[in-house]
């Protein structure tokens, strides 16, 4: 998809971080932009960024909706057509959560959070938008579905274990539906980030009342050595560009990290972490020490800014004054290994 003027694009988790910067640059190119939204101060927020950023107002539609349910989803849909006069053509899904601890310790609700917003909320829109985009778009104009993924979607990890289940779902959908759409002249790209600039480790605070009964140690000061990784991550608008750099050339995967040296590193050891699950234990186990050494190097360099100069390294190793390591176990589960507990 190369011509996005004077059409319409769906941001789903268009209020803050990755998905405001998405927003801002296919508004700049003259799109019709609606946003999706939970948090209505942070869509009143946005909605002054976008005017601030030059696009008209007129082109701005704010919805509040919960995505996981498809009742508020499906309405959604319907106000954009409304609003706008169809569905979009366009459907960016970027809204996402985070929550960190041992897999073991998780409980249905850090699942039924994080699977729900990082996956379900893809398939309702999915299900809810494709289907439109068909019959109003299919052989007449270009159109197209993105979704904002994670480098986490190719690595397995025993305190990520809800968040990678989910983005690596949300690849393989991707790569079905970017086939599927072939015969209707359209596509799907899925975006794979390592590190954004955005309130990702705010999310905490947002966790559904319904689903607060976590199996990790949440904290102040997890979420502060959260916001301090992400501090260090890719721009959102910058990030946005990468996105459409991606639609207009049919990428199918973008890796949005910034030398193709670095790309093909990173795709190099991801396929070997794979091979490594093949190998005995006892041949794994000497290869994991080299491993962890070289992707410590790995996202140091992608912790640097893309203004060249060094910035703290992404990925925990170092907690902040004042925060607390992310990724424990609640303190009361005693069945837990003491190494995955704060050490108080
Ligand atoms: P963010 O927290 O700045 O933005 C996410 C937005 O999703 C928030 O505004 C939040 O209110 C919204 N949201 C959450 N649950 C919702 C629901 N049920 N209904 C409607 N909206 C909901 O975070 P960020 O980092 O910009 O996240 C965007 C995407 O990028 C997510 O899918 C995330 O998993 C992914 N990502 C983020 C990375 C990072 O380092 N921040 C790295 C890799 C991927």
């Amino acid at each position: 998809m190369r011509d996005f003027k004077g059409k319409i694009v769906f941001v789903s988790g268009g209020a803050s971080g990755g998905g405001l910067g998405q927003a801002k640059v296919f508004g700049r190119e003259g799109m019709k932009v609606a946003i999706g939204d939970v948090r209505q101060e942070a869509l009143d927020n946005a909605v002054k960024e976008l005017i601030a950023f030059g696009i008209p107002e007129k082109d701005i539609l704010a919805i509040k909706v919960d995505l996981t349910d498809r009742a508020d989803y499906t309405r959604c849909a319907d106000k954009i057509e409304e609003v706008f006069g169809g569905p979009p053509h366009l459907l960016i899904q970027t809204a996402g959560v985070n929550s960190f601890g041992p897999i073991e310790a998780s409980t249905f609700d850090d699942f039924d959070w994080v699977m729900g917003v990082c996956l379900n909320h893809v398939v309702n829109g999915l299900l809810i938008f494709v289907p439109r985009m068909i019959k109003a778009y299919a052989h007449k104009t270009e159109f197209w579905v993105a979704t904002t993924s994670s480098m986490g979607a190719f690595m397995a990890g025993s305190g990520t274990g809800p968040y990678s289940a989910s983005k690596a779902a949300v690849n393989n959908l991707m790569y079905s539906y970017a086939e599927a759409l072939k015969p209707y002249g359209a596509g799907a790209t899925v975006l794979c980030p390592g590190n954004i600039n955005s309130n990702i480790g705010n999310a905490e605070k947002f966790r559904p009342a319904n689903l607060r009964n976590t199996g990790y140690h949440v904290s102040e000061g997890t979420m502060a050595h959260l916001r301090s990784i992400h501090a260090t991550g890719i721009d959102p608008v910058e990030l946005g560009e990468i996105l459409k750099e991606g639609i207009e050339n049919e990428r199918i995967i973008v890796l949005p990290d910034h030398t193709p040296e670095l790309r093909a590193q990173q795709l190099r050891s991801l396929n070997e972490t794979i091979e490594d699950y093949t190998l005995t234990g006892a041949e794994r186990a000497a290869k994991a020490a080299k491993r962890a050494e070289e992707m410590q190097k790995m996202f140091a360099e992608m912790a640097k800014n893309s203004d060249g100069k060094e910035a703290p390294p992404v990925m925990g190793w170092a907690v902040p004054e004042g925060a607390e390591p992310f990724g424990m176990a609640r303190d009361d589960l005693d069945w837990i290994d003491s190494s995955k507990k704060l050490q108080k």
